[in-house]
């Protein structure tokens, strides 16, 4: 069988599970499913546990269904862009290494449930995450330590065999890269689990397991979604017979959990996928050329850049780690993520700032196709307060930088200072808004 580029296999991968005439998908709501009409081909469920793959037949839905499976074994040659066709297929397949979920963090949850890790090495990064393991803490003794602490920490902590390492790259709210290798050996010489969050670098962008991570995570409510429509985790394993076992557990765990994704939004999520590569490359190459208008501005002389050097004090982006690109040219070959930060001069021109442009909405989360600021102390207590962050959509670039532009000048011409005012009331709506936000 020829081996396709990613943009081929999302619009090809569910072909050969295709058994209807619908070019398009079709839309299953169904919760259950009629066991066979002859009692000669009814089989009992296998008490090993392990008995579901992509390929046993629907039973009801929280187990499985049509769309859901239908998007992981679309995912599957796009989060493994290496593999062979070959290597896609049957019950040890590729595909059975992916599992979704209802969202990020119920993806996260499930992978903790699963790992059930003494210690955890993590920093930073999306808060929900946080959250979740302080649900785990509540329930079991497991322990954080700083992921970027030295391996003397590392030790000192207990971090082993069965522990977790968990790092977010590129990292939420910045868009900052790390190197996915060095975590990588540092937790298997201690015997301990790679899990990387790369839902800021889609597949197309960035391939963990090539670097060593044992698990990746998505939340797939934001690239693969597009749409700002539907919720979404996904959670997938390295290859290999350890992999598959991980992954197969968790397949089966997720019937418990009941974190299952919803027919309807696997139905959206292959609608999506169809055009992943395409919006992704697009946001990509969007963000770059955003970043880099932006950080020249910041150092060239000119009307426009007066303007911007009068709000703006920083940017950050991968694309800026100039002292990385020797491992990060090689995690990111085909482009950098397509969310970036953008640090005003003070608080009031932060929270000032989204209301003055006309193609951004000031709205919470990234990755929809639509191109998004948020102010980020509307939804993290813990981030600077003069933070913005970009999540850049598919329209023309050029548009977005004009509309950024005119929003530099009008904030820069305005009488608007950085005055502190009171922010108790609205201290006091973030604590609520925390707990709900993407
Ligand atoms: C890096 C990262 N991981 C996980 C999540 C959680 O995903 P979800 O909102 O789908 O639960 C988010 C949400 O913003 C995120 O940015």
């Amino acid at each position: 069988m020829p081996q396709y580029h990613p943009s081929t296999y999302g619009i090809h991968a569910d072909d050969r599970i295709n058994v209807l005439t619908d070019v398009a998908p079709p839309i299953h709501t169904s919760t259950t499913f009629r066991y066979p009409h002859n009692p000669d081909h009814l089989q009992p469920v296998p008490e090993d546990g392990e008995f579901m793959d992509l390929s046993t037949p629907l039973v009801y839905s929280r187990l499985a269904s049509a769309s859901t499976n239908r998007l992981e074994t679309i995912l599957a040659p796009l989060i493994y862009p290496a593999a062979k066709e070959e290597e896609l297929d049957g019950s040890d397949g590729l595909a059975n290494h992916v599992i979704s979920y209802t969202s990020g963090l119920s993806a996260f949850h499930a992978l903790l449930v699963n790992i059930v890790p003494k210690v955890i090495a993590i920093s930073g990064g999306y808060h929900g995450c946080h959250g979740v393991i302080d649900l785990h803490k509540k329930m079991h003794s497991v322990k954080t330590i700083d992921l970027h602490a030295d391996d003397a920490t590392w030790d000192a902590a207990g971090l082993s065999k069965g522990d977790l390492v968990h790092l977010e790259t590129p990292l939420n709210p910045t868009g900052e890269a790390f190197e996915i290798a060095k975590y990588a050996k540092r937790a298997h010489a201690r015997g301990a689990l790679l899990s990387v969050d790369a839902t800021f670098a889609p597949p197309g962008l960035q391939d963990p397991f090539q670097w060593g991570a044992d698990v990746v995570m998505h939340s797939g409510t934001k690239y693969i979604g597009g749409h700002s429509d539907m919720l979404c985790g996904v959670l997938a394993t390295a290859k290999g017979a350890e992999g598959l076992k991980r992954a197969k557990t968790m397949r089966a765990e997720r019937i418990f959990l009941g974190g299952v994704l919803g027919s309807l939004e696997g139905w959206l999520g292959v609608r999506s996928l169809r055009t992943l590569d395409l919006r992704v490359q697009r946001q990509s190459s969007n963000a770059e050329r955003l970043v880099r208008w932006l950080h020249d501005c910041l150092d060239s002389k000119g009307e426009d850049q007066e303007a911007v050097k009068k709000v703006v004090s920083k940017v950050a982006h991968a694309s800026l780690q100039e002292s990385d690109m020797s491992w990060l040219k090689q995690q990111m070959p085909n482009g950098f993520g397509p969310v970036f930060s953008v640090y005003m001069k003070g608080m009031q021109q932060a929270r000032r700032l989204p209301s003055k442009l006309r193609l951004f909405h000031h709205a919470t989360s990234l990755g929809g196709v639509e191109s998004l600021i948020e102010w980020r102390r509307m939804s993290d207590t813990e981030v600077d307060n003069t933070l913005l962050r970009v999540s850049v959509g598919i329209e023309n670039w050029e548009d977005l930088k004009n509309d950024l532009l005119s929003a530099f000048k009008a904030l820069a011409d305005g009488a608007e200072g950085d005055e502190e005012v009171s922010v108790m009331n609205m201290e006091f709506r973030l604590r609520g808004a925390q707990v709900l936000e993407a």
